[in-house]
């Protein structure tokens, strides 16, 4: 059983998404997305490293043939730089991407700026089709023309920890979903 509060650095946090309640919907997608890609091969793209936590339950029980890769991006968050994200980590070829279907595995889509950047990257690279799974949508701070093909949990504007994704790096570790308490 997860606590209802937590703390995390110097904040408090309140449990938000239990961990059965996350798993229960990743069933869900798992299942969605596997009669949809049944016979595609699809290249998952997990992008760190929030999304890894997500990523390896959602990998685990994909039941059709797949492949997954990673990639990390330097985030500008909270500057007013206008630079496209950097891309510090990336095990992606041409050659695994084209002529494949895609979908990009992230933790949380807030503005959609880093989600809008890749996206438009990995289009040089050809795939046969681009999707998105994001477990978490903002849909208020969505400041970019995205469409989220798949999303786990529409949340409303609030910054949330645990499961992958941290508060000044923390947090990751917690396996259910807690959102900062007012
Ligand atoms: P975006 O580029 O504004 O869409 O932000 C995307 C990234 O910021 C996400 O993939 C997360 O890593 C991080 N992020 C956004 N909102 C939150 C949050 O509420 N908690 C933790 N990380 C977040
Ligand atoms: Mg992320």
């Amino acid at each position: 059983m997860s606590p209802a509060q937590i703390d995390v650095e110097d904040l408090r946090f309140e449990l938000y998404i239990s961990a059965s309640d996350i798993a229960r919907r990743i069933n869900e997608l798992s299942e969605e997305i596997g009669s949809k890609y049944k016979n595609k091969k699809p290249v998952f793209i997990a992008v760190l490293n929030g999304s890894f936590v997500f990523a390896a339950d959602f990998f685990k029980i994909y039941p059709h043939p797949c492949q997954i890769e990673f990639v990390k991006f330097k985030s500008y968050h909270g500057t007013e730089s206008n630079q496209a994200p950097e891309l510090l980590l990336s095990g992606l070829n041409e050659s695994d991407i084209a002529e494949r279907p895609v979908i990009i595995l992230e933790d949380i889509v807030d503005t959609g700026y880093t989600l809008t950047a890749f996206m438009r990257l990995l289009s040089t690279y050809h795939p046969e089709s681009l999707a998105v799974l994001s477990l978490l949508v903002k849909p208020e701070k969505l400041r970019f023309d995205l469409k989220i093909d798949y999303a786990g949990f529409n949340i409303s504007n609030e910054f949330v920890v645990g499961y992958g994704m941290d508060y000044n790096g923390y947090g990751r570790n917690i396996p259910a979903i807690y959102r900062k308490y007012e």
